[in-house]
């Protein structure tokens, strides 16, 4: 696709001409993030993932990766999909924003803003079963509402994203069950009822159970 073609199915001509299929490739939008980043952290996993987790940005451990969710965060997502019958291969996980903001702060709207033609043809081209908003920064930017996770967690949503629409379920942040451990059994159970809702893992999913062997 050149410049100049907008494909209004997976998002806008600016970002399509940045990005290299799923993967961004040299992107300067955003001056303080170029500067705090050390690489751009695009989203992972299959291209055609039914399930697509949704985080705020890279921290310290994916800036050096180069992976979303692989610090403390990551392994409590990890233990989840486990959980529901699922691994982190089966799944996409990407961020709203890619380039780790300085000091962890939360990226700002217009960083937000910046990013959000990179999520929407990622979206687009990925045209997940299931989008699950992992915290509260990622589902105000899908829902365009302020959003109470705790209370929320849990409740399906449609979305419409330009010309496209997208179920998604609400999730408390997996770092939000470090803090308090109440917070624990609803992210597992979010993770577990959108596997379900997303047709994958569980007895029947993609991952063999230990039943299998
Ligand atoms: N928290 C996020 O929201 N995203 C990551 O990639 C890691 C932690």
């Amino acid at each position: 696709m050149t410049g100049e073609e907008t494909d209004t199915a997976t998002g806008d001509a600016a970002a399509a001409d940045s990005m290299e299929g799923l993967a961004v490739r040299a992107c300067e939008r955003c001056p303080e993030l170029v500067e705090s980043r050390s690489q751009i952290v695009d989203g992972v996993g299959p291209a055609d993932a039914d399930l697509l987790f949704l985080g705020e940005a890279p921290g310290a451990n994916e800036d050096e990766e180069g992976e979303p969710f692989v610090g403390r965060s990551g392994s409590i997502l990890d233990d989840a999909l486990r959980d529901a019958g699922l691994a982190r291969v089966d799944v996409r996980i990407t961020n709203c924003v890619r380039c780790r903001p300085p000091e962890n702060r939360d990226p700002t709207s217009e960083e937000l803003a910046n990013c959000r033609g990179y999520l929407e043809r990622e979206l687009g081209l990925v045209d997940p079963a299931l989008v699950v908003t992992l915290g509260k920064v990622p589902s105000e930017h899908l829902l365009d509402r302020s959003v109470a996770v705790t209370k929320e967690a849990g409740d399906v949503v449609d979305v419409r994203l330009g010309e496209r629409s997208y179920r998604v379920v609400v999730s408390v942040h997996p770092a939000a069950t470090l803090y308090d451990g109440s917070q624990r059994e609803t992210f597992f159970e979010t993770i577990a009822r959108a596997a379900d809702i997303a047709g994958v893992g569980g007895d029947d999913g993609g991952q063999a159970g230990l039943d299998d062997f």
